[in-house]
């Protein structure tokens, strides 16, 4: 059988993903073979095609995938041919119909989590896992600022902090988006508010105090507007770069704006434990099981169309997740 998988052989646009027929070897030690039923896109994937975050290349893209484990090498343990995993890190390659994996780098879904599911909440549902109950454990009563509230992370971000009892503002850049996150958590939306205006709208919600943390992965356009929307001894989480990479700044500004904490975090680290991995997968299943979490798949694309999974998802004109189907 032949596979397929998407490659770039050089950084760019969309137009450098390019669908290849691959070879896959048996699998090697401590790695099985998945057979993907649903891939996840996620704005990482564009740090990478873009060059933004530099790879050796040519690569493959993607860490998001749910499927089957059709083939198992050697020393592998805890996994069977027929199991239903998926996986949110490991090496690159999720843009393909199957692949090897490192069989530490999987969880068993549960029979309540449908491939197109867990493809869409591994990466952002363990992101938003980490963010709200590890970096900045968030309390009930707690005022929490999330940007990009209709994304991908934001979607479920947003359900998860109302859930734990905080009140949610989010940012969004339309009407539609507003609805939307208003539907899934948010108490008080943002819509298309410049960042200049941001802290004193923030302010507005809370009293006069600001936040205690403010979940930022938009990056240059609003890291100081989000620093300046927190309490004193608030937390700013700087977690991404969809509008490009955050500016340096003196540690000495953080004594100034008020005794500030500031983290660039990454999933990566947070699961690199087996323990960590499996410990907030079964938190995260939990929760989408008891229904507290909705995962919303708002677009699908067929496997060999992620250019334009690519386009649609940097032009902000997505909502939740995406996901890609091998067809
Ligand atoms: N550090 C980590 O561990 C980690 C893990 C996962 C994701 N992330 C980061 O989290 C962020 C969200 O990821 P996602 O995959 O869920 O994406 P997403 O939120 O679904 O999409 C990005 C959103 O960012 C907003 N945005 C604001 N300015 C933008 C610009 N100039 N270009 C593009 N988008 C812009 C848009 O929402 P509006 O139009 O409503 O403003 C857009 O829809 C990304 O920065 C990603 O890198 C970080």
């Amino acid at each position: 059988m032949s596979e397929y998988a998407v490659r770039f052989h050089r950084t760019g646009g969309p137009e450098v993903l390019q669908y290849e027929a691959v070879d896959l070897p048996p699998p090697a030690a401590g790695e099985v073979r998945v057979r993907h039923h649903a891939v996840g896109v996620n704005f990482i994937d564009i740090y990478h095609r873009s060059g933004l975050y530099p790879l050796p290349l040519p690569s493959g893209l993607g860490q998001e995938a749910a499927g089957v484990v059709e083939a198992l090498g050697p020393d592998v343990t805890g996994l069977a041919v027929g199991d239903r995993v998926a996986c949110a890190s490991g090496p690159l390659g999720a843009y393909a119909t199957a692949r090897n994996m490192p069989a530490d780098k999987l969880v068993k879904l549960p029979d309540g989590i449908d491939f197109e599911t867990a493809a869409a909440l591994m990466l952002k549902g363990l992101t938003a896992h980490y963010l709200l109950r590890r970096t900045c454990r968030v309390e009930v009563g707690d005022a929490v600022l999330i940007h990009a509230a209709a994304g991908g992370v934001g979607l479920i971000a947003c359900q998860w902090a109302r859930a734990l009892g905080a009140t949610v503002i989010g940012t969004v850049s339309t009407p539609d988006k507003a609805e939307l996150a208003r539907a899934n958590g948010c108490e008080h939306v943002l819509t298309g508010v410049a960042a200049a205006d941001l802290p004193a709208q923030v302010r507005a919600l809370t009293g006069g105090r600001g936040v205690r943390v403010v979940y930022d992965g938009i990056g240059r356009d609003t890291f100081m507007a989000s620093i300046d929307s927190l309490a004193p001894l608030g937390m700013m989480v700087s977690y991404g770069n969809a509008s490009g990479p955050a500016p340096a700044i003196e540690p000495g500004l953080l004594a100034q704006k008020g005794s500030l904490f500031l983290t660039r975090p990454t999933l990566f680290h947070y699961i690199a434990a087996r323990a960590d991995l499996v410990a907030a997968a079964d938190e995260l299943f939990a929760r989408v099981l008891d229904g507290t979490i909705r995962i919303n798949v708002r677009q699908r694309h067929a496997l060999q169309h992620s250019a334009r999974a690519h386009e649609e998802l940097a032009a902000r004109r997505t909502t939740g997740s995406t996901i890609l189907l091998p067809q």
